[in-house]
């Protein structure tokens, strides 16, 4: 498939982010989501559904990637500020639901939109869901940098150990079946905004379950358990430090 009209519009991206100007896109639909009632968490339907029954094609996924790296990075790490996730070796299952929430309106990301829908067909999604998955997670990423980070991390391990550890995983692995994200490399600033939007309803893809455990948590809690989640690595799914790089 030609990719070009792909890689230009990528090139005019990073441009535009550059000189910090907006990017118009159509708006995004809205579906219900834990706002309303009878909100069914990852109802088995639709594109997700296709999507998750194919095998993804890495070399297309690779190239359908392209678009995405301008906000992403080509490597899948996001930024450190926050504003765009770390990817790369995020589970499948995970990829394509949320990919399929933002296509479909029920997670609202309205950067990102007008990109999500730039993949063709839920094969696509399958695809890139399978590049990024082969990605390292880069050992390098946004952490909590406050003097009192020790005391931050040893708080949020607490609450983790009690409270995620059953669903996340000790090493913040997730769950590939159970559509429970990875969270080992993910930016601090990335997790403190993820924490407090599904606190307070507004990430509307939010899993009831998790919703009922954080409810109660004040702003300091999430300082500590984002300060916690930012510390944690996954063995065997870093990238390998710089120097060995080839
Ligand atoms: C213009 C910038 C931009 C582009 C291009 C972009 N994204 Fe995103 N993406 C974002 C932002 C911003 C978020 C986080 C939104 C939030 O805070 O909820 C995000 C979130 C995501 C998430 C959810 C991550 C998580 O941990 O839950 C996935 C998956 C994702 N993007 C995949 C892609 C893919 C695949 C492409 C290419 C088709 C792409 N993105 C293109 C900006 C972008
Ligand atoms: C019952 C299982 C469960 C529990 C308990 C749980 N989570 Fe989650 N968590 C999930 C699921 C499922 C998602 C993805 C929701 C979706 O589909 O969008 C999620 C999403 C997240 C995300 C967003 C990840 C991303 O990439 O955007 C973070 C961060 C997170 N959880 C952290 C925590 C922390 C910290 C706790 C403990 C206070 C916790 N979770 C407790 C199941 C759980």
């Amino acid at each position: 498939m030609n990719r070009n009209p792909n890689m230009k519009l990528s090139l005019l991206l990073v441009g535009l982010l550059g000189t910090g100007v907006a990017f118009a896109g159509p708006p995004a639909p809205k579906a219900q989501g834990i706002e309303s009632e009878g909100y069914t968490w990852n109802a088995q339907e639709g594109e997700k559904l296709e999507a998750l029954g194919y095998t993804g094609d890495i070399v297309n996924g690779e190239e359908a990637y392209e678009i995405c790296g301008a906000c992403h990075l080509p490597s899948g790490a996001g930024r450190p500020d926050g504003t765009f996730p770390q990817l790369a070796g995020q589970h499948t299952t995970v990829l394509i639901k949320q990919m399929a929430d933002i296509r479909a309106g029920l997670r609202d990301n309205p950067t990102m939109y007008p990109f999500a829908i730039s993949l063709i067909d839920p094969q696509e999604l399958a695809d890139v869901a399978t590049y990024i998955e082969s990605l390292c997670i880069p050992v390098e990423h946004g952490k909590y940098e406050g003097a009192d980070a020790a005391l931050q991390i040893n708080r949020g391990k607490q609450l983790y150990e009690k409270q995620c550890l059953e669903c996340h995983g000790k090493n913040g692995e997730g769950n590939k079946e159970k559509f429970y994200p990875v969270i080992a490399g993910q930016h601090y600033k990335y997790l403190l905004r993820q924490m407090t939007e599904i606190r307070d309803g507004k990430r509307r893809n939010a899993n009831p379950d998790m919703v009922k455990v954080i409810k109660p948590y004040t702003n300091e809690d999430l300082v500590a358990i984002s300060a916690y989640q930012s510390s944690l690595t996954m063995p065997g799914s870093m990238c390998k430090p710089k120097a060995a790089k080839k």
